[in-house]
């Protein structure tokens, strides 16, 4: 996964400016950064920019601005945050091309941080326009992407930017995030291998199930995405979230599993209430949800089925919630797994996607697991086995 690609530790900083994509793409209530996780992540790299000797200049895009520069996008607070993270002053600038970032650029002194302006506030960005990438490269000497959760778009800071400029390399978080997930999208782990997918949508991850499934010797499914194979086997599901469209999928899943003799686990027992809102939640058999129940997490029964499992294991990877975690009485299956996960001793124990990772953050797990993936989709482009552009782009 990493051949043919230099690492930032093999590149000369020192004096010269070193453009540090990062993925501070990360949520906001206002101005208040409510999990700094990814700004967290880049500091080994960033930190080891500053200790040879380079000028920093780092760059991101946050969240989805169309039009133009809108403030409630504006990468401030993330930089405000670096600055506290690194204890150095970070020199915001006020877009991420032309006469001003330029100017801050070219006054900055070794050891120093510069941060450009979102870089999504300019429509060429997701074009991947070449144009503006060698607008953005008239700011570096040498190119470093360490933003592992943007690595799957094509655009310009990401793909098209590496490839005009003469020395590039990945950072220590990329490196950390190809390391470990690659090792579980080749499969070269130690056995068993289990896989944990949850979340909403079937359909979201069915290229993922399809990858997995050739790799793991088994799979268990839980969160809403579970409802669809049960309503597939012919089950109840009640009110619960279900994708009608994809029960032939689903069989196919299950079949599939049953010829290449993957165990599938699914919920014995569910978590169900009236509707999101409801807090008075009561555990049926997964085989007895009621007409006017929704499924919404995970029950006991099948918690203690999955930890067996788990147990065994010697290597897991977690993607997707198991229910409505962010709501108390649907937590308990999210939580559980992350806490037996976290138990696993000797094991190699990954967690990728948005949902998964906040649940082991909030309980404060994440130092307990081999690795925690600063990607959603990165990550599951990943185990699809898709080439990243933004990992193609720095070979060579
Ligand atoms: C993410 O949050 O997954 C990455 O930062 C990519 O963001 P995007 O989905 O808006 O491209």
């Amino acid at each position: 996964m990493l051949e043919g690609i230099r690492s930032i530790r093999d590149l000369a900083l020192e004096g010269r400016r070193v453009f540090i994509r990062v993925d501070f793409n990360v949520p906001l209530d206002g101005t208040k950064i409510t999990d700094d996780t990814r700004i967290r992540a880049a500091i080994p790299t960033l930190q080891h920019a500053l200790a040879r000797g380079a000028k920093v200049v780092i760059a991101s895009h946050l969240g989805r601005p169309k039009g133009g520069p809108d403030p409630k996008f504006s990468l401030e607070p993330a930089a405000l945050r670096l600055a506290e993270l690194l204890g150095v002053e970070v020199l915001l600038a006020e877009d991420c091309i032309g006469d001003g970032p330029r100017k801050i650029v070219q006054d900055l002194r070794e050891g120093q941080v510069a941060c450009l302006e979102n870089l999504r506030f300019h429509a060429e960005e997701e074009q991947n326009d070449e144009t503006f990438a060698r607008e953005l490269a008239r700011l570096c000497d040498v190119y470093v992407n360490d933003a592992f959760g943007a690595a799957h778009r094509a655009h310009a800071s990401v793909a098209a930017l590496p490839r005009v400029t003469r020395e590039r390399g990945a950072g220590l978080l990329l490196e950390a995030e190809l390391a470990a997930l690659g090792k579980i999208a080749a499969g070269e782990v130690l056995r068993p291998y289990v896989a944990v997918l949850g979340g909403a949508k079937v359909s979201d991850k069915i290229a993922v199930l399809d990858a997995l499934m050739s790799r793991v010797d088994g799979l268990i499914i839980g969160g809403a995405m579970a409802n669809t194979f049960l309503a597939a086997k012919g089950l109840p599901t009640g009110k619960s979230l279900v994708e009608h469209d994809k029960l032939a999928l689903a069989r196919t899943v299950l079949a599939r599993a049953e010829e290449r003799k993957v165990e599938l686990l699914l919920p014995e027992d569910v978590v169900v209430a009236s509707g999101l809102d409801d807090t008075h939640a009561r555990v049926v058999d997964a085989s007895a949800i009621g007409e006017a129940d929704m499924a919404l997490d995970i029950g006991p029964r099948s918690l203690e089925a999955f930890t067996r499992k788990l147990r065994l294991a010697q290597t897991v990877f977690w993607n997707g919630p198991m229910g409505l975690f962010e709501k108390a009485p649907f937590a308990a299956g999210t939580r559980g797994i992350a806490k037996v996960m976290s138990l696993l001793p000797g094991a190699f124990t990954v967690v990728g996607g948005g949902d998964s990772v906040a649940a082991v953050q909030e309980a404060g797990l994440a130092a307990s697991f081999s690795h925690v993936s600063t990607g959603g989709g990165a990550s599951l482009e990943l185990l699809e086995g898709k080439k990243l552009p933004g990992v193609e782009a720095l070979r060579g």
